[in-house]
């Protein structure tokens, strides 16, 4: 089969425009002297020096409010064409000592990325909780020394940047090259220009971080993965694939294939497109070649970039669906004359989606409730340095609890969540901006906004518009500019740029605006997201008919794991005690509402298409209601799972309702040591997916209690404690269906170490989250117990991060020694590039015995 070539004047930018006219005037036919090898992506990561601070007596300071004329110089659309790279006042420029070649950075630290300067800590009492207290404000250098081979010369060199927090300045062997401000965009520069042959290369890269710029915790530095791609002067353009598939039958789907090339020679390219289509495995292999296609003839003027599209039909397709992820690649090689210039690989997947304004959701022509949660970009202990295993093991985690979906509060993911929701089966709602012109915080990114938005909305949709997973693009959340007059126009901006980027995903925004479903803010989305509003959902959904509607943001219920204070009250502005929170799961903020209100409000409403929790992991920063500059705490209390992936007692509640078919049953409070409560009202919840259960105290029956409609918890509200044992018997239509018990242990006597994988491997990245739980001499948890634990490590690996889920604990995270918060505590071991053997992790404590475990690293 032979594709078609021809320009899709719909999806290309101002930029391709020219190139159109151009081409046409100047019908260039000719070949052009192509050369140099095939595609290399190579990681950047290792071996950087950063310091912080700029050299004395330079940078003092930008001034945030006058970045304007901020502008790119690289060689791809997501940048001002040709301008000169102009910076901010205060900025230093290439004289600065730190941006020449020759600066001795031998005394800088020595580090591989990805980094986050400020998670190391320590933390600061008088910082705001509100993003951490911790040291991620200021600027920050970053230097690599590299060397280019001379057989390197005709070769396109960039280097590409997953994300760097934040106002990114780049400096090639002293000649300033670009930047990029928003800190959760990706990126891509051309050093070509300024690449020395042969001979030692110097990057320099500086960071600043605004104070004030945040509502959360961001980190700071290279936080991301960075690449060197090298590729010939002909070659795919950066993230120039956009692979989707029209037509989707049981016995076969068109998949259409749009490839952009560059040529960045002197002359006009002819050249031959293959695509070629391959299953792919959940470990990224490929399996036997299912279908292929060439488009020849494909002709590309000098420096200008030329956009051709090909549809190929595949046979019995198998479709990615939340238990089968079924991917597919396209592999796109650029030939000229039989010889390969460029070769570039497409994950995509094979599925529909349709959002439905009177039933929701629809994965496959398949109903599906969207049971999500709202996750930042930290990884609690390890800071935002983005690591695939943390996220991967959050992942597995939610997914036991049954949520298929996460939305990326808010902001563009680091690229490898959304290669892990892909491959596990996760759908997600891609975010791109906490605020647009009317900013949250003085420094946030209204001061970018106009300058940069569609850069930042346009290098999101091209970068993600090929993975399957993603159902939603969201263009904001909560944003301002829902009141303002300018707001509707803004939003029937960023969603016709998505259309245009992507015509195969519906928009829509997470709105908190109470007028915002009714002021016409609404009709500018494909799907409207409400956030905390279930009582709202009857009269949007009246007003607007024909417009599908979710809770994009949902409960923002608190508390500590681990906590319980009595007397329990059902006012949600209760539970507070000491900084923490009582795990009833009875209080929010004014704002919120306990999980078990969006439960109904979903029920009394099934056109809801479901909802996204705030959130599914705790976070650093945003200590609700603790968040008072003096006040100790600095992480949050919101998430269903703690900081460090410990679950919270409403991790079952949602299991309860998102899997339903998993026998479980969880009692409410998880404590039962209570030496001081004898007979006092220690009122019991069970969390089941049962639909009645019976309690039973020491043997005695305290009754058994069916749900009701709208009641998601069972409750014995009058329980009188006695030491002892408490059981829980769910049944399920009349039949028993699961149980669970709580003991009153006996004193601390014991360390359990207990890692999640036993196996490494010697990447330097992969991670044991090794859990250490402590023991009464029959090994039942002490579940109050508090113990100060001290970790030691031998053998080929490092303690990366140790924590305990206690928001309030201010003990920095790299720190070998850590108090078990109620019973628990976490050791993140983190295996040594290419050195195998055994890791020993021991634990010690006062009085107790030291315990040990192994972890292979191979
Ligand atoms: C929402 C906001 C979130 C978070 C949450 C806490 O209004 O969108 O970012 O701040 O409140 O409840």
């Amino acid at each position: 089969m032979k594709g078609t070539t021809y320009l899709n004047l719909s999806r290309l930018g101002w930029r391709h425009l020219v190139v159109v006219i151009l081409f046409t005037l100047n019908l260039l036919t000719t070949a052009a002297p192509v050369s140099g090898p095939v595609r290399e992506r190579i990681s950047f990561n290792s071996d950087w020096r950063f310091t912080k601070g700029d050299p004395p007596g330079t940078g003092d300071g930008l001034n945030y409010t006058n970045i304007k004329p901020w502008m790119m110089a690289t060689g791809n659309e997501f940048v001002a064409d040709g301008k000169p790279a102009t910076r901010p006042s205060g900025n230093p420029g290439e004289d600065a000592a730190y941006t020449q070649p020759g600066y001795d950075d031998s005394a800088w630290r020595q580090l591989n990325l990805p980094h986050d300067w400020g998670i190391e800590g320590p933390f600061k009492q008088e910082a705001s909780g509100s993003t951490g207290k911790l040291p991620w404000e200021g600027v920050g250098w970053y230097r690599k020394h590299f060397t280019v081979p001379a057989s390197d010369k005709d070769r396109r060199l960039c280097l590409a940047v997953d994300g760097a927090m934040s106002y990114a300045n780049v400096w090639f062997n002293g000649q300033y090259v670009g930047g990029w401000p928003y800190g959760y965009s990706s990126w891509e520069l051309d050093l070509t220009p300024y690449v020395k042959g042969g001979a030692e290369n110097v990057l320099a890269l500086r960071l600043d971080n605004p104070p004030n710029s945040s509502r959360w915790y961001p980190g700071g530095g290279i936080y991301r993965n960075v690449w060197l791609v090298k590729t010939g002067p002909v070659h795919v353009e950066h993230w120039g694939t956009y692979v989707t598939t029209p037509e989707i039958k049981p016995s076969a789907a068109t998949v259409k294939i749009q490839v952009a090339v560059e040529n960045d020679t002197d002359a006009a390219a002819t050249v031959s497109l293959k695509n070629e289509v391959y299953e792919l495995g959940t470990d990224n292999t490929k399996g036997e070649s299912i279908a292929s296609t060439t488009t020849d003839g494909v002709q590309i003027a000098s420096h200008k970039n030329q956009s051709s599209e090909t549809e190929m039909t595949l046979k019995n397709p198998r479709l990615w669906s939340l238990e089968k992820p079924q991917r597919y690649v396209v592999v796109t090689s650029i030939e000229q004359n039989g010889k390969q210039l460029d070769h570039y690989e497409t994950p995509f997947g094979i599925r529909t989606i349709q959002f439905d304004a009177n039933q929701g959701f629809f994965l496959n022509g398949k109903h599906v409730r969207l049971n999500g949660v709202c996750d930042h970009a930290d990884l609690g202990a390890l800071g935002t340095a983005i690591n695939a295993r943390a996220l991967e093991r959050q992942i597995e985690i939610l997914q036991e609890m049954g949520c298929n979906a996460i939305r990326t509060s808010h902001n563009p993911p680091a690229p490898e969540l959304l290669d892990l929701c892909d491959r596990m089966g996760m759908l997600v709602m891609d975010e791109s901006f906490d605020c647009w012109q009317r900013g949250k915080r003085p420094n946030d990114y209204h001061l970018l906004f106009d300058d940069w938005h569609e850069k930042d909305w346009r290098a999101e949709l091209r970068r993600d518009r090929n993975h399957p997973g993603i159902i939603l693009w969201s263009i904001g959340n909560e944003v301002p500019d829902q009141g303002t007059p300018a707001g509707p126009q803004i939003a029937a901006e960023l969603s016709r740029i998505a259309h245009e980027e992507d015509p195969t995903r519906p928009t829509t925004a997470a709105c908190d605006h109470p007028a915002s479903g009714f002021n016409g803010f609404q009709t500018n989305l494909d799907v409207f997201g409400y956030n905390y509003k279930p009582f709202l959902y009857a009269k949007v959904h009246q007003a607007n008919p024909g417009l599908p509607i979710f809770g994009s943001e949902t409960a923002s219920c608190i508390s500590s794991r681990g906590e319980y204070f009595y007397p329990v009250s059902t006012n949600k502005n209760d539970g507070k005690s000491g900084y923490q929170m009582s795990s009833y799961d009875l209080s929010a903020p004014p704002w919120a509402t306990i999980p078990d209100t969006e439960f109904k409000g979903q029920d009394e409403n099934p056109f809801v298409a479901g909802e996204f929790v705030w959130t599914g992991f705790d976070y650093l920063g945003e200590p609700t209601p603790y968040d008072a500059y003096n006040d100790p705490a600095r992480s949050s209390y919101f998430g269903i799972v703690d900081l460090a992936g410990f679950k919270k007692d409403r991790f079952y509640l949602y299991q309860a309702r998102w899997r339903p078919d998993l026998p479980m049953a969880h009692i409410v409070p998880q404590c039962w040591n209570w030496p001081d409560r004898a007979r006092q009202t220690t009122p019991v919840f069970v969390y089941t997916s049962g639909d009645a259960a019976e309690l039973f105290l020491n043997g005695k029956s305290l009754g058994r209690k069916t749900r009701g409609q709208y009641e998601y918890r069972l409750c014995w509200n009058d329980v009188k404690y006695e030491p002892g044992r408490l059981k829980a018997v769910a049944y399920k239509n009349g039949k028993p269906w699961a149980a669970d018990m709580v003991q009153t242990a006996g004193p601390a006597t014991k360390l359990a170490l207990q890692p999640d994988r036993k196996k490494i491997h010697v990447d330097g990245e992969d991670l044991s989250f090794v859990t250490l739980a402590v023991e009464d001499k029959n090994g039942l948890p002490v579940s109050r117990a508090a113990n100060s634990i001290h970790f030691e490590i031998s053998g080929p690996g490092e303690i990366a991060a140790t924590d305990n889920g206690d928001p309030t604990d201010l003990v920095s995270f790299p720190s070998h020694d850590r108090k078990a918060f109620n019973g628990l505590c976490l050791a993140i071991i983190r295996s040594k590039t290419g050195q195998s053997g055994t890791i020993k992790l021991t634990a010690t404590s006062d009085g107790m015995k030291t315990t040990s475990v192994s972890i292979q690293a191979r």
